[in-house]
C-alpha cells in the first residue's frame, strides 16, 4: 500500500528548531527511517512537508488518485489554526494518524486545541521522533488486519 507522510511548517528546521521542544533529530533522518521501515513490509512511502498551506491540501487532494491508504500528518501550526486542512482531509475520506513531536497539552494553551484530533484515527504527542515510526507501527497493522 502508499502510505503519506505530510508535514507543515518550520519542520524543515528539525535538528536545530528549538532542540528542547522537538529533539535533534533531522526531517531527512525521520524521512529515511519511515522509508525502511515501510520498504521493508512491502509499502510505499510518500512524503512531504511544506510551509505553505495550499501545497498541503494539493497533496491531501491528489492521493486518492495515488491510491494512498493512509495519511501520517503533522500539521504543525496549521493544527492549532487551519479548518481547510481539516476539510482537505475530511474530503478524501483517507485515515489518518495525527502526529506532534512535543506535547502539545504541556505548552502554551493555544496549542491545546486541534482542528484535526476529533476526526483522526489516533493522536501521538511527546514522544519526539519515535511517534512518527510508532504512527508507522500503527499504520502497518491496520493495514495488514485490513487484508483479513
Ligand atoms: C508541533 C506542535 C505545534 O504546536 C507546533 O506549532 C509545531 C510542531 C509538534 O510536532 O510538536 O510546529 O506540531
Amino acid at each position: 500500500a502508499t502510505i503519506l507522510v505530510l508535514n507543515g511548517p518550520n519542520l524543515n528546521l528539525l535538528g536545530t528548531r528549538e532542540p528542547g521542544h522537538y529533539g535533534q533529530a533531522t526531517l531527512a533522518q525521520i524521512q529515511r527511517a519511515l522509508e525502511e521501515t515501510a520498504q521493508s513490509e512491502g509499502h510505499r512511502l510518500q512524503f512531504l512537508q511544506s510551509n505553505a498551506e495550499h501545497l498541503l491540501i494539493e497533496a491531501i487532494h491528489k492521493a486518492p488518485q495515488d491510491d494512498v491508504s493512509y495519511i501520517i500528518i503533522n500539521p504543525a501550526a496549521f493544527t492549532h489554526t487551519s479548518v481547510a486542512l481539516r476539510d482537505a482531509l475530511l474530503a478524501v475520506a483517507i485515515p489518518f494518524i495525527e502526529v506532534h513531536l512535543s506535547n502539545v497539552h504541556a505548552r502554551e494553551p493555544f496549542r491545546a486545541h486541534s482542528y484535526f484530533s476529533d476526526v483522526a484515527v489516533g493522536v501521538i504527542s511527546g514522544l519526539g521522533a519515535e511517534g512518527y515510526a510508532l504512527a508507522l507501527r500503527a499504520v502497518l497493522s491496520r493495514l495488514a488486519q485490513d487484508q483479513q
